[in-house]
């Protein structure tokens, strides 16, 4: 069989090779060796700049060019061979015209360079969770970040069968005979990310930055997993993964949904406060999570990728330790700025902006110009085994239980601090309703609330209703569905103020969640699900935050509830034809609840 496969995936190969006439073809083997030369190549080319080896050891630091900084959503298809497949959320072309256009670009763009082969593993290797692709690209940055980001190379090759998911990625920036490159070579006006569900296939062209050019994350793991999920019974997510254990050392593990730039990986490497003695979070991942039913009745988790790519500006010793211990060393850091004495920088890692900086665009950086001297989109990708919060499970091929979700926006009025859905039902209609407040990370005006279903908006394979109806189904027949939450660490008060102080805090919020979820701590109910009093949680260490505070962020105000619920329905109306008939229900029930409440809905009266 195996040897069968290998000669299919040969001719791939070859095929890819004839097609788009590289240089010469080399089949990465995922050896440190293999990585180092490849680094020191970038050195040589002036793409990667080595840090200093006394501050952060085996690091370097590129620039990438300034077309090419974040994921580009509206260059981003699904491919699906009915428009319908792909629902009103996605950018949809056919596949024939997809190809059409992308068979002329493609042609002949990797002249002068080098094809590179990566055979890669999304999971742990071997576990029947996992699932296996084949990525080219004629970028050694790609290259590079899938060692950190993937098991990739000779490990994986065992395990590839003629499932495997195909990768293809070009830069889009061929040589002629004696053309020098350029430090980030990409095309700077045309860039395609398109996905193709029925032929497990991603032709990524004309980018080489993160989302678009590390086929096995975004594309991969989300977009084309979510499709194999559906067909086989299974979910792939926009999801972080975390162990919680109580100072009795009972162990949960929760999945938690943010969309991009909510402080994901904060939140999975939490660093409980002293107050809340004994309680410890341990990280199994931080972005992507895919879900199967086990056989002991439970849902299962595992973390798909091997690294973190995570977003720099705001981390630093206090918002997020373990991460600035995961990126100590090993780490490739895009678009951040630099030290003169070659360490990385960004807004917020300190208070005091360091002299002598350079920027992200390679120029020495002014510090009155009012511009950032990283991007706000920067990223250091890192191997996730160096993580000192790693949980010992996140490499268990069985993935692990989960006791709860958790979805949460960004959401400066409206939403409480935490809430939890009345059931499985409810919880969905949560999730696909949530709605956050856009950052530069997202597409659209600044501080708009756009619907960002399960926080996979932009990663969803299929059409949106498609992906409702599949998360309902799945709850049907589950014995002991975990329970589902909803948060907001982002709501102000009328001064313009964030309510709540996060970070570490949060451990408040995921022990009330814990304690729910073991039935041991009660709750009230309101119009949209069940909530805790000031008692219900525990404050020790945090006095400051008053009763009052508590019940400016639990309020529910029925007027901007009104205004939410109509968001609802205009999302709803984009997929009319197939919204799940439950929502329609589950809405008039909330609207008759918040329509039957005083103008206010405070809290229970408590006995103290
Ligand atoms: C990410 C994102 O890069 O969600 O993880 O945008
Ligand atoms: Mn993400």
């Amino acid at each position: 069989m195996i040897s069968t496969i290998k000669t299919e995936l040969k001719s791939w190969v070859e095929s890819m090779a004839d097609h788009f006439k590289p240089e010469k073809t080399y089949w990465c083997d995922g050896s440190q060796e293999e990585y180092d030369t490849l680094c020191q190549l970038m050195v040589d080319k002036g793409t990667f700049i080595k840090l200093n080896p006394k501050k952060r050891p085996n690091s370097f630091a590129c620039f990438s060019d300034p077309s090419d900084v974040a994921r580009v959503e509206d260059k981003t298809f699904i491919c699906s061979r009915r428009k319908e497949d792909a629902g009103p959320t996605n950018n949809w072309m056919s596949p024939s015209d997809m190809k059409t256009i992308l068979d002329d670009l493609t042609k002949g763009s990797m002249k002068g360079r080098t094809m590179y082969v990566i055979p890669f593993c999304m999971g742990p290797l071997g576990s029947p969770l996992s699932r296996y692709g084949v990525q080219i690209t004629d970028s050694e940055y790609v290259v590079v970040n899938m060692r950190i980001m993937t098991r990739m190379g000779n490990q994986a090759i065992p395990y590839i069968d003629e499932n495997f998911v195909k990768c293809i990625h070009t830069l889009g920036a061929p040589l002629a005979d004696g053309q020098e490159d350029v430090k980030w070579p990409c095309n700077p006006n045309v860039k395609y990310i398109s996905h193709f569900p029925e032929e497990k296939l991603i032709i990524s062209y004309g980018s080489g930055y993160g989302g678009n050019a590390l086929l096995g994350k975004k594309c991969f793991a989300l977009r084309i997993a979510s499709t194999m999920g559906r067909e086989e019974g299974w979910l792939a997510e926009h999801m972080l993964i975390m162990g919680v254990e109580s100072p009795q050392n009972e162990k949960s593990y929760v999945a938690a949904a943010f969309p991009s730039a909510c402080g994901k990986t904060n939140f999975a490497m939490m660093v409980p406060p002293e107050e809340l003695e004994g309680w410890k979070i341990t990280t199994v991942g931080d972005d992507i999570a895919w879900i199967h039913k086990g056989k002991d009745g439970k849902l299962h988790a595992i973390n798909p990728e091997a690294g973190y790519f995570g977003v720099a500006p705001g981390t630093n010793y206090n918002t997020n330790p373990s991460a600035m211990e995961s990126i100590k060393e090993n780490t490739i850091f895009t678009n951040v700025a630099i030290t003169k004495d070659g360490d990385v920088w960004w807004e917020g890692m300190t208070k005091e902006v360091p002299d002598g900086l350079t920027d992200w665009h390679g120029k020495p950086y002014d510090k009155n110009s009012g511009k950032p001297a990283a991007h706000a989109n920067s990223r250091f990708t890192a191997p996730a085994y160096q993580n000192p919060v790693i949980d010992p499970e996140w490499d268990n091929p069985e993935g692990v239980p989960i006791t709860a979700f958790i979805f949460g926006g960004r959401r400066s009025t409206a939403v409480p601090l935490v809430y939890q859905a009345f059931n499985w039902n409810f919880g969905v209609y949560m999730a696909a309703t949530m709605g956050s407040e856009m950052t530069a990370a997202a597409f659209g005006e600044i501080g708009k609330v756009r619907r960002d279903p399960f926080a996979m908006l932009p990663f969803m394979g299929y059409h949106m209703g498609d992906y409702f109806n599949h998360w309902l189904q799945f709850g049907r027949d589950l014995e002991n569905a975990p329970r589902i939450f909803g948060v907001n660490w982002f709501r102000k008060d009328k001064e313009g103020n964030f309510i709540w102080p996060g970070f570490g805090d949060n451990m408040r919020v995921l022990k009330w969640i814990i304690g729910r979820c073991k039935g041991k701590i009660s709750a009230v109910e309101c119009p949209i699900g069940w909530r805790p009093r000031y008692k219900d949680m525990d404050w020790n260490g945090l006095e400051s935050f008053t009763r009052d505070d508590f019940n400016n962020i639990m309020i529910i105000e029925t007027e901007p509830w009104k205004a939410e619920m109509l968001g609802h329905s205009e999302l709803f109306e984009k997929a009319y034809d197939k919204i799940p008939k439950e929502f329609l229900f589950m809405r008039e029930l909330l609207l008759s609840a918040l329509w039957r409440s005083p103008e206010k809905i405070g809290l229970a009266p408590e006995r103290h």
